[in-house]
Parts: structure tokens; sequence; C-alpha cells
């Protein structure tokens, strides 16, 4: 089953799957740990923070950069976002040798990545009408990731999830979502992305729980009022 699934993703999303391979393309300039001037031009990324070359390649998203920029203007546009992207660079810099994780992590990795990233967008546009709607898209996101994902399911405790105390507001949801992104920006094998799947669950765990207690006071509200003090008549059989 899960085989099938995988392959009908990957038939629907050849084209990105392509473009976003991975980074074996960077190493014949860059070399394979970024520790060369690619094509005598370049800066030597190796030693460059994340947030420096994240600043590289906004620049080059802006159209800014050195004297051949056009080309890494190129690459930077098949790219899932400068977050992502810095990330990887910056961990390729720090693991030393071609050890990338396997295509299909890459591949589930980059399609997470795009997810959320506009998910964010989204939650960043919306107001208070849609607002239900997206949290309704949240929970469903996070219900397909828990069918589809065999490791997850050992991870998550559903029981543990609890309601939030306070109402969830937009920037927390927010807060909550980009925490996620980020998480999944700098997780680089399976068992790390899981732990990010398990945050976006609990958050979604968390919208449901609040609905349920809203659910259960609504309806308790609605009871007509009984009374059980001294002499009342049993209603219980009457109740069910
Ligand atoms: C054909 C050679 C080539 C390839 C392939 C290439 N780059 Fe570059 N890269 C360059 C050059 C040349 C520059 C400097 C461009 C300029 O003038 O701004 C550069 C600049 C950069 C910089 C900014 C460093 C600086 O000088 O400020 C980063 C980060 C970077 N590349 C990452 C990547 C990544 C990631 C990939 C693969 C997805 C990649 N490059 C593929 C040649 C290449």
């Amino acid at each position: 089953m899960k085989k099938i699934v995988t392959i009908a993703l990957g038939t629907l999303m050849v084209a990105p799957m392509l473009l976003m391979a991975d980074m074996d393309r960077c190493v014949s300039c860059h070399g394979v740990d970024f520790e060369l001037k690619a094509l005598g031009v370049s800066k030597i990324v190796k030693g460059m923070s994340e947030k420096e070359i994240k600043a590289a390649l906004d620049g080059y998203k802006n159209g800014q950069g050195g004297p051949m920029k056009e080309l890494m203007i190129a690459e930077v546009n098949l790219g899932v976002d400068t977050d992502a992207m810095a990330a990887d660079i910056y961990s390729e810099t720090i693991t030393p040798g071609f050890d990338e994780p396997s295509d299909e992590f890459i591949f589930q990795k980059r399609l997470s990545v795009r997810t959320l990233d506009r998910l964010k967008k989204s939650i960043k546009e919306a107001d208070a009408e849609s607002m239900p709607k997206l949290a309704s898209q949240i929970k469903a996101m996070a219900f397909t990731m828990y069918t589809y994902d065999d490791l997850l399911k050992e991870k998550v405790d559903f029981k543990a999830m609890k309601a939030n105390e306070t109402k969830l507001t937009k920037s927390a949801i927010l807060e909550k979502v980009s925490q996620v992104k980020r998480c999944v920006d700098h997780s680089f094998a399976e068992e790390e992305i899981v732990k990010c799947r398990v945050d976006f669950l609990a958050l979604a765990g968390s919208m449901t729980r609040d609905q349920e207690q809203k659910i259960k006071a609504k309806s308790k509200a609605k009871k007509p009022p009984i009374y059980t003090g001294e002499g009342a008549v049993d209603m219980t059989k009457y109740l069910k």
C-alpha cells in the first residue's frame, strides 16, 4: 500500500522531483564539502554561517550577487526556499564527504518544506473568516501524515494531547507551524524529521481537543436543567 502511494505521488511530482533532486550538481563547482572557490569566483562557502549562506541565496533571489550571479540565480530558483536550502548547504559544509540522504528522504523533505511554506503563507494571509478552514486543513494534513508514516505512528501518543488552556490565536498557530518548518529544514534523516511531524500532530491534536471541549460545553449548556436534589425523581432511564 505504502509503495503504491509513493509511486502515485512520484508520478504526480516528477517535475519538481527532477528539479530539486539533491545537491549533486553543486559539488562539481563548489567541491564535495563546499570547500572550493567555485569557478575561481565564489566565496568559499565552507566556513560561512547558515545565516550568511541564506543572505547570499536571498541576494540571488532578488537578482543581486557577484559577477557570475546569473548562474546562481538559476540554481536558487530551482530550490525549495532559501531557509531550507541554506540549512541543507550548511549541513553539507559541516558533514565531511559526499554522504547525502537517500533520494526518497530528500523528496519527502522537499515535499514537507513546500507544504509547510505554503501553509505559513496561508496563515499569514488568513482573516477571522478563513481561519476555521485553515484549521481543518491543518487537521487534515496531520491526519494524512499520520496515515502514511509508520515511524510517526510509533511516536505519537494521542492520549497525551491536551486542549490548550487559552485559545490558540492565529499568531500562536503561525509560530508553531514556523517551528515545525524550521525543524524540517534542519532534518537530514528520517529519525529527525519524524520529531517535527510529532510536533505538527501535537498542534493538530490540541486544536481538535479544543473543539471537542467546545462541543461538549455547548451540548451541556443545551441540556434542560434537571433537579437532582432531595426528593428528585430518578430520570436516568429517560436520559439514555
Ligand atoms: C557551474 C558552477 C556552479 C554550480 C553548479 C553551482 N554554483 Fe554556487 N556559485 C558558483 C559561482 C561562480 C558563484 C559566485 C557567483 C557570483 O558571482 O555571485 C556561486 C555562489 C554560491 C553561493 C554564495 C557564495 C558567495 O560567493 O557569496 C552559494 C551559497 C552557492 N553558490 C551554493 C550553491 C549550491 C547550493 C549549488 C547547487 C544547488 C550551487 N551553488 C551550484 C558556481 C556554481
